[in-house]
């Protein structure tokens, strides 16, 4: 009976819409839109594979990149913010060299696998017709059932759980600035692997 209520719920929350919005601020300023984006399976479940559709304009060239990320977990007690997980990048960090950051992570020197780093460089490819690099010029980012393998989450993002996420990303020209250039905003769950074998 347990077992197959879990399944059910499985199987629900499996067909859970990915929801976002474009969030900028800058109005004509704006360089970075998005007009589409969409990925499955939502639950993202790690380790796993993740289909990605991605259709995103960049309309004004960039020298540096910079973002500024919002994660919110969803709690009983309304959303909760995840901080920035020590050097990861990853949680609510502020300023992320975009620029850089591609190079250390395909250097191995990030928390992200370099086998990440590949997968990335191969999205950027068929997504632009050519590598992914710094300054940013205007083109349009497309993708459609790309997928890649997210392997299982590394003990230091264990504040990462499963759970119902809020994540905001917001692109600036100038670490300085408090307005962004570009804003997208999702929601999406992450689950575990090993969380549908609880409780069975
Ligand atoms: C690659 O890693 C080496 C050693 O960790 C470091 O010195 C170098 O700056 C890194 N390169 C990039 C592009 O991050
Ligand atoms: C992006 O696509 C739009 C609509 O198809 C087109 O008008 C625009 O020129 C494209 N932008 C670039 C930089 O290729
Ligand atoms: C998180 O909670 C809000 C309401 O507070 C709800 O609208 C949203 O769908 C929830 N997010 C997810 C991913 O379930």
């Amino acid at each position: 009976m347990f077992k197959a209520i879990v399944i059910a719920v499985c199987l629900v929350s499996a067909r859970a819409a990915v929801t976002w919005s474009d969030c900028a601020t800058k109005g004509s300023q704006t360089a970075v839109t998005v007009n589409a984006i969409d990925f499955r399976p939502n639950p993202v479940i790690f380790p796993g594979e993740l289909h990605v559709d991605l259709d995103m304009a960049v309309t004004q060239s960039m020298d540096q990149l910079f973002v500024d990320v919002e994660l919110w977990k969803n709690t009983t007690f309304g959303e909760s913010k995840i901080p920035c997980i020590g050097d990861t990048n990853i949680g609510t960090c502020q300023n992320i060299d975009a620029c850089s950051i591609l190079p250390r992570i395909r250097n191995g020197s990030s928390i992200v696998s370099a086998d990440m780093g590949l997968q990335i460089d191969k999205l950027l490819l068929t997504a632009l017709g050519h590598e992914g690099n710094c300054p940013i010029q205007p083109e349009n980012v497309t993708l459609h059932n790309e997928h890649i393998t997210l392997q299982a989450l590394p003990a230091e993002l264990s504040l990462i759980a499963t759970g119902d996420y809020r994540i905001v990303f917001k692109i600036k020209d100038d670490p300085a600035s408090s307005d962004n250039i570009g804003c997208l905003e999702i929601r999406a769950g992450i689950r575990r692997k090993t969380d549908q074998v609880v409780g069975r």
